[in-house]
């Protein structure tokens, strides 16, 4: 069995980050995204990972200084270059060399799952189906994939974007294929907005009726990082689960309250409260008088002298002296916000790296 994770993509959705940086190397407390998909797989046994990247040097680059060879996670990544954004199903179909006969797991960089991949996996290889694919209850189904299945799970039909959908069932950004899907991604044309779209793969599948596709629901939750309002989502799901952990060096008088993990190098100045979860990376300086409020990611190198900060993302190298209450913020790297006058408000920030901010 062997892995595909899809790290190409635009992500439009997520700008200005994704001018200077792929959105798979966002943080989600304080660990890119994408790790937390090499984990999975590395968790469910699989050795050899295909990683889909594109299009410019730099964000290819940016890909693998963060993953390397993958030998810190004891598994082999081999990087498959894609020359543009054309589609899911176009970056399954140009790994086909890389798969070379192997059934296969795909998970998308930018998807993240509680529960982990295991599970299905050996679900998926003991059904002998040529394709598993794992679904989420969704209350808008008509912005995903949607699949209808039978009571035994079974997928009888798909559709990309329906908007009528038949279920609420949504198919997540995690597939199990047998190779046989190769053939029919080689058939497809581009859908009406430019891409190859692994669902009419699926639904051409189907309709040979000489395969069989089948489904599971995920327990866990599931989270699509593609927008700012998600990743703050996921960020607050993971610090749900975080470890209390202190490597820094906490001073006189200040409050700590909840599950607070604060890593080597950080200092937490007199005056300041900080109420978990909440993470705070290396060589970080916070307060005096500061306060870090619950499901916040603090990352690297990051200052934040005085003012309020809550369920919010840090990415790191930032210097933040606000006075006033900054929440629901993605603050890019390097980023310094300076607060000059003061108003009785709260501020949101989605910021992109590099930015210099006054108010
Ligand atoms: P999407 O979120 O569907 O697309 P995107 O990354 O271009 O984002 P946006 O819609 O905001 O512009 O992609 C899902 C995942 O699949 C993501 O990790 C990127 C990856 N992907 C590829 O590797 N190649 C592709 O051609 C496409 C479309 C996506």
């Amino acid at each position: 069995m062997k892995g595909l994770i899809l790290a190409g993509g635009l992500g439009t959705r997520l700008r200005p980050l994704t001018h200077t940086g792929p959105k798979q190397l966002i943080p989600i407390a304080n660990k890119p995204v994408l790790h937390y998909g090499i984990e999975c797989m590395e968790d469910a046994g699989i050795k050899e990972i295909g990683i889909i990247v594109g299009y410019t040097p730099e964000r290819i680059q940016q890909i693998v200084n963060s993953v390397g060879d993958g030998s810190k996670w004891g598994v082999k990544i081999t990087y498959i270059e894609q020359d543009a954004p054309r589609g899911i199903a176009h970056a399954v179909g140009i790994a086909e060399d890389f798969i070379g006969g192997d059934d296969f797991v795909v998970h998308l960089g930018d998807n993240m799952f509680k529960e982990g991949i295991k599970e299905h996996l050996e679900y998926f290889k003991e059904s002998g189906a040529h394709a598993c694919l794992i679904l989420s209850e969704s209350e808008t189904p008509e912005k995903f994939g949607v699949a209808l299945t039978n009571e035994k799970g079974e997928v009888i039909e798909v559709e990309e974007k329906p908007a009528k959908p038949k279920t609420n069932l949504v198919i997540t950004g995690l597939y199990f294929f047998k190779p046989e899907i190769f053939q029919f991604i080689r058939k497809l044309k581009p859908s009406a907005r430019g891409e190859l779209e692994i669902t009419h793969a699926i639904q051409k599948m189907l309709e040979s009726k000489e395969y069989k596709v089948i489904s599971r629901v995920t327990r866990g939750w599931w989270d699509d990082t593609g927008t700012a309002e998600s990743v703050l989502r996921a960020n607050r799901l993971i610090l749900t689960d975080l470890k209390p952990l202190n490597k820094g060096v906490v001073e006189e008088n200040v409050k700590i309250m909840g599950t607070v993990n604060i890593d080597e190098g950080t200092i937490i100045k007199q005056g300041s409260v900080i109420l978990g979860p909440a993470i705070i990376g290396k060589n970080c300086v916070i307060g005096p008088s500061a306060y870090i409020g619950p499901y916040t990611s603090i990352g690297d190198n990051t200052k934040i002298i005085g003012g309020e900060i809550e369920s919010s993302i840090v990415i790191g190298d930032a210097t933040i002296k606000f006075e006033q209450k900054i929440v629901d913020s993605l603050i890019g790297k390097n980023t310094i916000i300076l607060s000059e006058n003061s108003l009785p408000r709260g501020y949101r920030f989605i910021v992109g790296e590099n930015a210099v901010i006054r108010t």
